[in-house]
């Protein structure tokens, strides 16, 4: 059921695109039906001119694969907008991001689109972040271990992200992942901040102020909601 209701919010969210768009393209297994859809509908001619931004090097693949025009934020700023998935959605539409371990560049371009829409299905809903995910933060090597001491000192268990066997998950930018577990974040902007002053953080899942619209995929179909 929970796929059916990914692709139902993703589906809706390419609603939005409109041809000779720069579209930013999310990464996970909900933003990949948008991807879907959008090719799909440039096959069909029900959209061209189209290029796309990958937050990832796996969407770029799979992007391309798909037969997706893509460009860069160089060539063609700003990004009209992203579609993009959520590990957990709060009522003011922050967000935490990261749980596929793309979110340096998903915060880059949320922060470099005009509108950045969410796509999720109903479980990622939250009355408060944290509560069900833990924050994920993007380290360099080096600066891994005193990182997460601080982290631990605000309260957190902190787990080095491992691949299957056993290395630490190495992300597009060829840094590493501490998972933070904080339980119900207090107040996350507080911790936004903190976690921005650090040297050896190259970006936390905290996405505050950054999602323009919400489209949730559930039981009673399909809601969009927009930020306050
Ligand atoms: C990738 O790093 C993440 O931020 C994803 O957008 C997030 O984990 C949602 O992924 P799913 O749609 O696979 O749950």
């Amino acid at each position: 059921m929970t796929e059916a209701h990914k692709e139902s919010s993703a589906r809706k969210a390419v609603e939005f695109v409109e041809s000779g768009m720069i579209v930013g393209l999310g990464s996970g297994s909900t933003a990949i039906y948008a991807v879907r859809e959008i090719a799909r509908k440039l096959k069909q001619g029900e959209l061209s001119g189209i290029l796309g931004v990958p937050t990832s090097l796996e969407v770029e693949h799979q992007a391309a694969e798909l037969g997706i025009p893509l460009t860069t934020l160089e060539d063609h700023p700003p990004v009209d907008l992203t579609i993009d998935g959520a590990d957990e959605v709060d009522p003011q539409l922050d967000l935490i991001k990261g749980g596929g371990g793309a979110l340096l560049r998903e915060k880059i371009l949320a922060q470099a689109s005009q509108r950045e829409i969410i796509v999720v299905d109903e479980t990622k809903l939250s009355d408060h972040l944290g509560t069900r995910f833990a924050l994920p933060v993007e380290v360099l090597p080096f600066g891994w271990a005193p990182e997460a001491d601080y982290l631990k000192s605000l309260g957190a268990s902190v787990s080095l992200r491992k691949t299957p066997s056993g290395e630490p998950a190495v992300t597009d930018q060829g840094n590493w992942i501490l998972d933070a577990e904080f339980g119900p974040i207090e107040d996350p902007a507080a911790l936004a901040e903190q976690l921005d002053r650090r040297a050896a953080v190259a970006a936390h899942g905290l996405f505050l102020g950054l999602a323009t619209d919400l489209i949730v995929g559930g039981r009673d179909g399909v809601r969009h909601e927009k930020r306050p």
